[in-house]
């Protein structure tokens, strides 16, 4: 979608946004899938009300993008524009064992910012691509490790309001790959509570980590991640692999033959390709253990 509003295109360096016409989503996502649409780059925070306000009263559909690395989006010209928050700097600030982290941050930069400073419990996520704000949304997980035991505080956008809000104790909870945030509200800021432990320590559990990852994951091949959820008590990963499914191939999408939770983008795939390879894959799974696979991957195809 171009945006075509004059009044919506004349208040947008009022309010510090900047414009990238026609932009391509490909570019933006790590499975290197997804169409094009005006990409608008948000410096301020509390600039979000009054942006989100303007491109409603002009009827132009929004989608917010983190770090583009758990979102299948589909091909060709988007009905929305994308909104993308920008991070100010610095843009993690740590207070005690408080840490204050923009939503736009990497997560493994804050994991090795923190550790640097002593504040550890996050090696399980060193390698867990994406934006703090895409962590929170999926409440993000490997080794054991999961974001949300150390959120106190999330500031976010709330669709509902329309207003920033802060959230806190109650109001937040976090399960696997789940959380209580409404399906509108846009993460702007956290407040991590991390345990002091040395520096030596943290760069330790960061490398047995970092090894397993490796051992296991195609980390160089264009992918989302796992694509599945993992059902209850029972892995993927595994049951993909038994159906002897590794390297099959819907058109450029295919089944990593490293981890087969991983489909990964092999040859300029395309939504299409890749929505085929998670049906095709997840009827396979139903007819051989009755089990019906969930997508952990956000899919942005309506
Ligand atoms: N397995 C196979 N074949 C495969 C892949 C896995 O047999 O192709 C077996 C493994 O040998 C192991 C079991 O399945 O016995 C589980 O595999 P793994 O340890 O790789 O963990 P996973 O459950 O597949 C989860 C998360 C990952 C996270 C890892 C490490 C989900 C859906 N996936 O994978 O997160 O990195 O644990 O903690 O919960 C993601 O969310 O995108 C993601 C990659």
């Amino acid at each position: 979608m171009r945006i075509e509003s004059p009044l919506v295109l004349a208040a947008l360096s009022d309010l510090g946004v900047e414009r990238l016409p026609g932009a391509s989503l490909a570019d933006l996502t790590s499975l290197a899938i997804g169409g094009t649409t005006d990409v608008l780059r948000v410096r301020a925070h509390r600039r979000v009300p009054a942006l989100v306000r303007l491109l409603r009263s002009e009827g132009i559909e929004h989608r917010f993008l983190g770090g583009g690395t758990n979102v299948l989006i589909a091909d060709g010209e988007l009905p929305w524009v994308v909104l993308q928050l920008v991070s100010p700097q610095p843009d993690i600030c740590i207070e005690g064992d408080s840490v204050w982290v923009d939503a736009a941050a990497d997560l493994g930069r804050t994991v090795t910012t923190c550790a640097k400073q002593n504040l550890g419990g996050m090696e399980g996520l060193i390698g867990v691509p994406g934006s703090i704000g895409g962590a929170l949304r999926m409440n993000a997980g490997a080794y054991g490790t999961e974001i949300g035991k150390f959120v106190r505080e999330v500031e976010v956008y709330r669709t509902t309001s329309g207003e920033n809000e802060t959230l806190r104790g109650s109001q937040l909870s976090f399960d696997y790959r789940h959380t209580s945030f409404g399906p509108d509200d846009i993460m702007l800021r956290a407040r991590l509570e991390l345990p002091a432990r040395p520096y030596d320590e943290i760069l330790a559990g960061i490398r047995v980590c970092n090894e397993k990852r490796r051992a296991s994951q195609p980390l160089n091949q264009k992918s989302a991640g796992c694509i599945f959820k993992n059902p209850p008590g029972g892995s993927a990963g595994r049951m993909i692999d038994g159906l002897g499914l590794k390297g099959f191939r819907v058109g450029g999408a295919m089944v990593s033959d490293r981890h087969a939770n991983f489909f990964v983008n092999a040859d300029r795939a395309t939504c299409a390709d890749m929505l085929g390879l998670i049906a095709e894959v997840r009827a396979r799974v139903r007819a051989a253990h009755g089990c019906e696979l969930e997508e952990e991957v956000i899919l942005w195809n309506a």
